[in-house]
C-alpha cells in the first residue's frame, strides 16, 4: 500500500471493472499508463470475473475495491482513501432481456448508482475543479434508427427498454451535473461491442457457446435487426481518447459503420467455427423464436464527430474481429464454463423456456 500512496499523475476510479468492457480497458490502460493509479471498484455481480484481470492483479498501479455502487457510505470512504481525480463509469446492468424480467435492479444501478457517484464527483470538484467524469454509455439511448439516417449527438432520445431508459437517465443526470455544477464531464454512446470477456447471456458469445454445445441457436423475430458491431479493444482506444482529449461538457458517439443483419452475422459465425472447428455445418442449429418485446430495429451511429475530433477509427473488420472472438472462446472452455453453470441455467430457461 506504500507503493500506492506514491505521487501519482492521476487517481481514477473506474467502476465496473471486472466485466467485459471494463476488463478490456483495465488490461490496456494499467499497463500503458504507469504514472496513473488504477482502482477497479465493482461489487461482483453475476457478469464480473475478477480472473480476467490477473495479468495486472499485481501491478503497483492497480487496486480492486469490492463496492456496490449503490452504496453511498461505501462510495465515500473509497473516495477518502484514494483521493480520485477521476471517474471512468462502466458499472452498470446491462443486458436488455435481464432488464425486460426485472427492472428495478437496473433503475438502482444504473441510475442510482450513477447519481452518487456524480455527488461524490461534485464535492471532490470543490477542491478540484479539473476533476474529470468519463460517463460510459450506449446507442441504445436513441432507440430505433430508421433506414438511411444515422444518429449522431445531437439525435432524439428515444429509448425502448428499461435497460436502454435506465442509461438514457443516467446520460441525462451527468449532462446536468456539467450543467448546473460545472463538473468536468464526458459521455460516450457506443455501439454493440464484442470480443473477449463478453457473459455469453449478449447474442455473439451465447451464439458461440450454443454452438460448442451442439444447442439451437435462437434468433429473435425475423433474424433481421440491424446491430453496428464494434470490437471491444476498437471501443477501449476510444474511450481512452475521449477520458483524455475529450472536450469537457461533450458527448461523443463511438460506432463502428459495420451494420450487420442477425442472420447474416450469426452465418458468418457458423462459417469460422466450422473453419476452425472442421465440424459442423452448423446453421442448421439456427432457430427462430419469438420476438423480444420492443426489439429496436436498428441501430446506426454518426460517428464523424469523435473521428474528425480525436482521429479516433475502428482498426477491424467484423470478419477479422470475430476470427480474434472465436479464437478467445474456443480457447477459454473453463471461462465458459463458469459462467454457464449455476444462475445461468435459471437464466437461460427463464428467457428461452416459453419462447419457441
Ligand atoms: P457487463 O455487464 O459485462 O459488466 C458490468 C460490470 O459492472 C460487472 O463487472 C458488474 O459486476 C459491475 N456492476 C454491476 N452493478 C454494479 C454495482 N451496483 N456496483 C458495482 N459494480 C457493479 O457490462 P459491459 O458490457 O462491460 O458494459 C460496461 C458499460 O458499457 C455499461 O455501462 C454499459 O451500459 C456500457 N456499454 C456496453 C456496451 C456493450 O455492447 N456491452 C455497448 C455500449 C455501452
Ligand atoms: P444483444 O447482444 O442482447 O444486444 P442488444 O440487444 O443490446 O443489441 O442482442 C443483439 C441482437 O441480437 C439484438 O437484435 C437481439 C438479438 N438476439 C437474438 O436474436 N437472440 C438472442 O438470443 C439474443 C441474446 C439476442
Amino acid at each position: 500500500m506504500a507503493e500506492k500512496n506514491r505521487n501519482f499523475k492521476k487517481r481514477i476510479a473506474v467502476t465496473g471493472g471486472a466485466g467485459f468492457i471494463g476488463s478490456n480497458l483495465l488490461l490496456m490502460m494499467v499497463p500503458r499508463y504507469p504514472d496513473y493509479l488504477f482502482v477497479n471498484i465493482d461489487c461482483l455481480t453475476y457478469a464480473a470475473n475478477l480472473s480476467n484481470l490477473s495479468e495486472i492483479d499485481s501491478a503497483e498501479n492497480y487496486e480492486f475495491e469490492k463496492i456496490d455502487i449503490t452504496d453511498y457510505a461505501g462510495l465515500e470512504q473509497c473516495f477518502n482513501k484514494y483521493n480520485f481525480d477521476s471517474v471512468i463509469h462502466l458499472a452498470a446492468e446491462s443486458h436488455v432481456d435481464r432488464s425486460l424480467i426485472g427492472p428495478a435492479l437496473f433503475i438502482q444501478t444504473n441510475v442510482m448508482g450513477t447519481f452518487n457517484l456524480l455527488e461524490l464527483a461534485r464535492k471532490s470538484a470543490v477542491s478540484n475543479s479539473d476533476f474529470r467524469f468519463l460517463h460510459v454509455s450506449t446507442d441504445e439511448v436513441y432507440g430505433s434508427i430508421e433506414t438511411g439516417s444515422r444518429a449522431d449527438e445531437n439525435y432524439p432520445v428515444n429509448p425502448s427498454s428499461p435497460y436502454a431508459a435506465s442509461k438514457a437517465a443516467a446520460d441525462q443526470m451527468v449532462r446536468s451535473y456539467h450543467k448546473s455544477y460545472g463538473l468536468n464531464t464526458v459521455i460516450t454512446n457506443c455501439t454493440n461491442n464484442y470480443g473477449a470477456f463478453q457473459f455469453p447471456e449478449k447474442l455473439i458469445p451465447l451464439l458461440i457457446n450454443n454452438i460448442i454445445n451442439g444447442k439451437t441457436m435462437p434468433v429473435y423475430g425475423d433474424g433481421r435487426n440491424i446491430r453496428d458491431w464494434l470490437y471491444v479493444e476498437d471501443h477501449c482506444r476510444a474511450l481512452d481518447l475521449v477520458f483524455h482529449n475529450g472536450v469537457a461538457g461533450s458527448v461523443y458517439n463511438i460506432g463502428s459503420g459495420s451494420e450487420t443483419e442477425n442472420i447474416i452475422l450469426i452465418k458468418k459465425i457458423c462459417a469460422i467455427l466450422e473453419k476452425k472447428t472442421g465440424a459442423g455445418p452448423f446453421d442448421k442449429l439456427i432457430e427462430f423464436v419469438k420476438d423480444r418485446p420492443g426489439h429496436d430495429r436498428r441501430y446506426a451511429l454518426d460517428s464523424s464527430k469523435i473521428k474528425n475530433e480525436l482521429g479516433w477509427e475502428p482498426s477491424l473488420s467484423l470478419d477479422e474481429g470475430l476470427e480474434l472472438t472465436v479464437d478467445w472462446y474456443l480457447s477459454q472452455s473453463d471461462w465458459l464454463k463458469k459462467c454457464t453453470s449455476g444462475e445461468y441455467v435459471n437464466y437461460y430457461e427463464k428467457v428461452y423456456g416459453d419462447r419457441k
